[in-house]
């Protein structure tokens, strides 16, 4: 779905990728080889084994003559599209489960010419944390993973391979009245997903990922690791949005942890065509982001029998009662009934909206993602910053049901979005406030 927001972003993008192509010359055998060389006696260096920790990078260390380096680099690519037999391949994989591997491996990639790829949860649209048409070298956090809960501080210490899914259920056995305002899938890595900006179900109360950082560990492209205090106001704002990826390696965040109810209320109830579904959706955009900010609906349109259906998904940080008054005085057209609402712990919420069925133990947030990849998929997102017609609305549908395979998620901003400066943290400036709905196609 093209706007005139998109436009100059695919143009810039083409450009990118002309000047891309012209800089990269051949790279001939012998100079790859001579690379490879000097990247390994690089890691050999002693220097990359710390002394209170002696653990020598080579250890973490894959590359296509270990058995289980296809293994490592599947772990964490979710789309078919980027593990065909012609995707191309790193030179090496390192496991980092030491800091002293993640500054060796930034440090040996650069000293010896090689393009560094950095993955956390792999979940990038489009492939690029292991992928790279330029030779690379992966450095895969998913090791990193330790979290660290502080109630009496209210704040969390994350590391960057450490998983949404981990992260929510470690706060939650803390506490079921403290939670973290992040995005919904549990195998999002906080690595990628934070430093993007991270959006999700708590985002009209509480603002974004992004918003409720207080302090980040990353290593720069010297190899050096700095905290908020050494890394400057400057970077620190950068990483808030502006992709880790562009400014070194997350090592870990401190984040704020934000209070929730000791039960939420959780719902997902669909209307077709029949239903009258273009009038709904067309009232959902006006009130969606004025709702009370206690109150998140995400839509979610999906094509089933040849007709569209739109599912309305909510959460709300109260009790069905104050809920179903809330519905009754700002969205009586959904027609919400209280046997389509759920009490639950907030922690439990996170799997309902993944699909858990009812009384899912949250366990299942600390699955690990199934590989190889199982399906394959093209994701975009958008800001949408007008209301669209019924007629827009209309025409939507036609496309899905010639499609039959696209969804599409409507998410509200409003409340706490609306209130944050939109130079407070690099992430899409200025669109917070310009746009009421993130559509996510
Ligand atoms: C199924 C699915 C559901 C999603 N749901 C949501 C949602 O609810 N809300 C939302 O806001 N977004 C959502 N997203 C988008 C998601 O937040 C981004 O794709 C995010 O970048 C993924 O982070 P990752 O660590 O899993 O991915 P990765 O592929 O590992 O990384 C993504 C990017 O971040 C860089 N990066 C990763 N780790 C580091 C690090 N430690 N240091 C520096 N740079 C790093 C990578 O190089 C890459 O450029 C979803 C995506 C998918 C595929
Ligand atoms: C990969 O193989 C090399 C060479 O055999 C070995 O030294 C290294 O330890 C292996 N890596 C891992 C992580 O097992
Ligand atoms: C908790 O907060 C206090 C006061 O701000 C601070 O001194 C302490 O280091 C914090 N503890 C942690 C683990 O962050
Ligand atoms: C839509 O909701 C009805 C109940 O109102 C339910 O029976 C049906 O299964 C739902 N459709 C889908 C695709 O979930
Ligand atoms: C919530 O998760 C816990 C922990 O797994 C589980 O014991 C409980 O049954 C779940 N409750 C509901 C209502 O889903």
């Amino acid at each position: 779905m093209a706007t005139s927001s998109s436009l100059p972003f695919l143009l810039l993008s083409t450009l990118l990728a002309a000047i891309v192509v012209l800089l990269q010359s051949p790279v001939s055998h012998a100079d790859l080889d001579h690379q490879k060389a000097y990247f390994h006696a690089c890691l050999s260096n002693k220097v990359w084994t710390n002394p209170s920790a002696p653990v020598s990078v080579i250890g973490a260390l894959y590359t296509s003559t270990n058995s289980s380096f296809s293994d490592i680099l599947n772990l964490h690519i979710h789309n078919k599209r980027f593990n065909r037999p012609n995707t191309p391949k790193p030179i090496a994989i390192i496991t980092a489960f030491h800091e002293s591997h993640v500054q060796a491996a930034v440090v040996c990639s650069k000293a010896s010419n090689f393009q560094l790829r950095i993955r956390s949860g792999g979940h990038d649209y489009e492939g690029f944390s292991f992928v790279s048409d330029i030779p690379f070298i992966l450095l895969d956090m998913y090791n990193l993973k330790s979290i660290s809960v502080n109630i009496q501080n209210g704040t969390a210490l994350v590391e960057a391979g450490a998983t949404l899914g981990q992260l929510y259920y470690k706060v939650a056995k803390n506490s079921h009245v403290h939670a973290v305002a992040a995005g919904v899938c549990p195998s999002l890595g906080t690595g990628g997903h934070f430093s993007g900006g991270g959006y999700g179900n708590l985002m009209r109360k509480y603002g974004l990922s992004v918003d409720n950082i207080i302090d980040a560990k990353i290593v720069n492209v010297n190899g050096d690791i700095l905290d908020r205090k050494s890394m400057g106001e400057d970077l620190f704002w950068a990483i808030r949005g502006g992709g880790g990826a562009s400014f070194g390696v997350i090592l870990s965040w401190t984040i704020k942890l934000v209070a929730v109810p000791p039960l939420v209320t959780v719902f997902k109830v669909n209307r077709t065509l029949e239903q009258g579904v273009t009038d709904i959706v067309y009232k959902w955009q006006h009130v969606a982001p004025k709702l009370h900010r206690d109150l998140f609906i995400r839509l979610q349109h999906e094509v089933h029998h040849k007709t569209v259906q739109v599912f309305f998904i909510g959460e709300f940080l109260g009790r069905t009662d104050r809920l179903l008054s809330l519905m009754k005085e700002s969205f009586p057209e959904l027609g919400l009934r209280k046997s389509d609402c759920l009490e639950l712990p907030w922690v439990n919420s996170t799997v309902f909206y993944t699909e858990g069925p009812i009384g899912y133990p949250a366990e299942a947030l600390l699955f690990e993602a199934k590989y190889p990849a199982q399906s394959y998929f093209k994701s975009k997102s958008d800001f949408v910053k007008k209301i669209i017609s019924k007629k827009g609305l209309r025409s939507i549908w036609k496309k899905f049901i010639e499609s039959e395979i696209i969804v599409m998620q409507w998410n509200p901003y409003g409340g706490r979005m609306w209130e944050i400066s939109a130079s407070a943290t690099s992430f899409l400036l200025g669109i917070r406030h310009n746009s009421p709905l993130r559509k996510h196609l």
